[in-house]
């Protein structure tokens, strides 16, 4: 249980917020590249941290991202003309580039004083790993391009998938580093799932209600560890990074790919569900790449034409009880991704977390929340926070088994800092 001050300074993300200015010092995942395909293709309307902004990609190909709406009366953006390196309002032609300058004005005439004072707010961008990332801070502070491995990666090892979840950021990402609901509300996925299944940890997973967590700091944010029973004198161990600000790596099971997230707010009541296979040594197979574009996994199928998931809110995620009773999935929800959104979203789009009562499986949670509102109080300080630095983000996830005498923070250190292009270390 935290107070209501703590919840709202964890979960409000807007402009001249604490948690707001933590976030905008880092690169922030907003498209798919493949959402700006092409030069002057549509723009993309795009709302992060509580701004809304509109994405184009010039008749050169570079990128802006710039205030929704038109200096002039207000009209959005989107439904600009991207037309000779510019985005042109559509209502009386003002035009402008991806500094945000408005470099036409037609009712002014050519190079009018006016025009030189319109600027929107525009964000810088960059293409990484299949994503088109911006950066909403001080210009000064900008930080090096993102160096997760999964961004590194070369792309025929990766998939990423985003959907749309109607919850603030903060409950998905508690449930990234809640590896405890794994054994319940996922034990269907374990037997079923072809990006889960045959992975020795299933059996443990299942055999062991009752993890103990350890959570150990490093440079980036913190491993949250969860130990399992495994053989007489061993523990089976799942190492989840949590990278700051909002990026978790789920443990690897056999030679499936790792899984990961981020994290994303929309704005304080919704938010971006990124969704990342990657393998850091080899390219995903057909059939692995067939089954997450058909949703398995952390994946999930659309609603034709959008990022919104076909089981949603508005069709009770299409909640089967039959399969429920007979625990083909456990809450009767089908899908990974599916099974947590649907139980983040029904704690309301802000979880009133003074009402919570924590028990000893959510010691990640509760690191996880005091290491954000550190940091933020340090940024607002001017002081030093995790993950900016490249080497600080190079780490993955690991599950292992250990003699229960050797502790993961010394005896795992291999499988988390490893070098890139090397195998998972997996059970
Ligand atoms: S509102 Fe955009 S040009 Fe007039
Ligand atoms: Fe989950």
């Amino acid at each position: 249980m935290i107070s209501q001050e703590q919840n709202d300074a964890l979960t409000r993300t807007g402009p001249g917020t604490i948690m707001g200015g933590l976030f905008r010092r880092y690169w922030i995942p907003a498209l798919h590249d493949w959402e700006l395909a092409e030069p002057d293709c549509p723009p993309v309307r795009v709302k992060l941290l509580g701004e809304r902004l509109v994405a184009f990609r010039d008749s050169k190909g570079r990128i802006g991202l710039i205030d929704e709406f038109c200096a002039h009366r207000g009209v959005s953006l989107w439904f600009g003309r991207n037309e000779e390196c510019g985005l042109r309002c559509p209502y009386h032609g003002w035009k402008y580039d991806i500094t945000g300058q408005c470099v036409d004005l037609p009712s002014e005439g050519p190079d009018g004083p006016m025009r030189k004072r319109m600027k929107l707010k525009a964000y810088p961008c960059i293409e990484a790993g299949g994503l088109i990332w911006t950066y909403m801070g001080p210009p000064e502070l900008k930080p090096e391009p993102p160096a997760l491995e999964w961004v590194k990666v070369p792309p025929e090892r990766r998939f990423v998938s985003k959907r749309l979840q109607d919850s603030n950021y903060l409950q998905a990402l508690e449930g990234g580093i809640d590896s405890s609901h794994v054994t319940f509300l996922h034990s269907g996925a374990l037997k079923s799932d072809p990006l889960f299944i045959g992975s020795k940890g299933n059996e443990y997973n299942e055999g062991d209600k009752m993890p103990q967590f350890d959570v150990v700091d490093f440079e980036g944010g913190l491993l949250i560890g969860a130990r399992r029973i495994a053989e007489n004198d061993a523990y089976y161990w799942r190492i989840t990074p949590w990278i700051m600000p909002w990026y978790t790596i789920i443990p690897p099971r056999a030679g499936h790919p790792l899984g990961a997230h981020a994290w994303v707010p929309i704005d304080d009541e919704n938010c971006w569900a990124w969704s990342i296979n990657y393998h850091p040594r080899r390219a995903l197979t057909d059939a692995e790449l067939t089954a997450m574009r058909n949703g398995a996994g952390i994946h999930v199928k659309y609603v034709p034409g959008t990022f919104i998931p076909l089981a949603n809110k508005t069709n009770d995620y299409l909640i089967d009880r039959a399969a429920q009773k007979a625990s083909v999935h456990y809450s009767g929800v089908e899908g990974i991704g599916m099974q947590d959104a649907s139980l983040q979203e029904s704690m309301g789009p802000i979880q009133d977390r003074t009402r919570e009562n924590l028990c000893p499986t959510d010691l990640g949670i509760v690191r996880t929340r005091r290491k954000l509102l550190q940091a933020a109080e340090a940024n607002r300080l001017g002081q030093r926070i995790p993950a900016l630095a490249p080497a600080e983000q190079h780490v993955r996830s690991c599950s292992i088994v250990l003699p229960r005498e050797q502790h993961f923070k010394e005896h795992a250190r291999h499988g988390l800092f490893a070098p890139l292009d090397t195998d998972p270390l997996t059970v």
